[in-house]
């Protein structure tokens, strides 16, 4: 699918507000993240349709270790479930799955899974979705930290070749444009140590919706908030317009 002009090639999201959508309903929270994966499934098929080439979405950061051990333990249920559903559907649909994030805090029926579901996709060419786990910016920023630190000790590099490039390099995605567009549902403003490297630049866009009832319009209005904004990359404007 080629994207509509001035569709954002990179799509982030954090999914906020599970807990909230389930408490207005009387539920117990983890049926709010069970709700939030419809959700998921959406933004996913209309990013393909419009041509969004990169979706990464944050569903569980390096902090959410410190939630109830029940809420954790429902969640990583969730995510087992939902690579025994949908991975072949994604597959169907051309669609990459990746994981990002701190693996080896992740139970092995988990990572097996993680690991099959990553090899069946490995070689589509349609929407490169990333599924951030057990990730944080500064944990992700500190791995490339200590492998950059690492190959200066062995002599493989020399310090001052430690740049925006080589640390970019050694981020967990790694090969990959920056996020253009940001988005965050459930009301705060906040990057929540979301990929603090690789937002330098996007674009940020809020909305109160709460995720699990984060729709197509949602999406369309985040989408027409990007087409109407100018990047500068810290140019000015009429640098700007004089290179377009
Ligand atoms: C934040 O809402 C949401 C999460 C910590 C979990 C996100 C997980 C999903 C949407 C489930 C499925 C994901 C995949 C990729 C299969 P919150 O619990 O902080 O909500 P609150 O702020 O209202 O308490």
């Amino acid at each position: 699918m080629t994207a509509e002009p001035n569709i954002p090639v990179h799509v982030a999201v954090i999914m906020d507000g599970n807990g909230r959508w389930a408490r207005k309903r009387a539920m117990p929270r983890h049926l709010g993240h069970r709700s939030g994966v419809g959700a998921v499934r959406k933004i996913v098929e209309t990013s393909a349709k419009k041509g969004v080439k990169y979706l990464t979405l944050f569903a569980f950061s390096s902090e959410n270790w410190n939630r109830p051990r029940e809420e954790v333990s429902k969640l990583m249920g969730l995510f087992v479930e939902a690579l025994q559903r949908e991975v072949d559907d994604l597959h169907r649909n051309e669609v990459c799955l990746r994981f990002i994030g701190a693996r080896e805090m992740l139970q092995p029926k988990l990572l097996k899974m993680i690991a099959a579901a990553e090899a069946q996709t490995a070689a589509n060419t349609g929407l490169q979705l990333q599924v951030a786990v057990a990730y944080g910016g500064r944990w992700d920023i500190g791995c490339a930290v200590r492998r950059l630190a690492a190959r200066a000790a062995q002599g493989e590099i020399r310090t001052d070749e430690i740049n925006d490039d080589a640390i970019a390099a050694e981020l967990a995605l790694s090969g990959m444009p920056d996020p253009d567009l940001l988005i965050r549902t459930g009301g705060e403003q906040r990057i929540s140590n979301f990929l603090l490297w690789n937002l330098a630049y996007a674009e940020l866009w809020f909305c109160d919706t709460l995720w699990p009832d984060f729709d197509e319009q949602d999406f369309e209005r985040a989408l027409n908030f990007y087409a109407e904004r100018e990047r500068r990359y810290g140019h000015t404007g009429d640098q700007v317009e004089a290179a377009s």
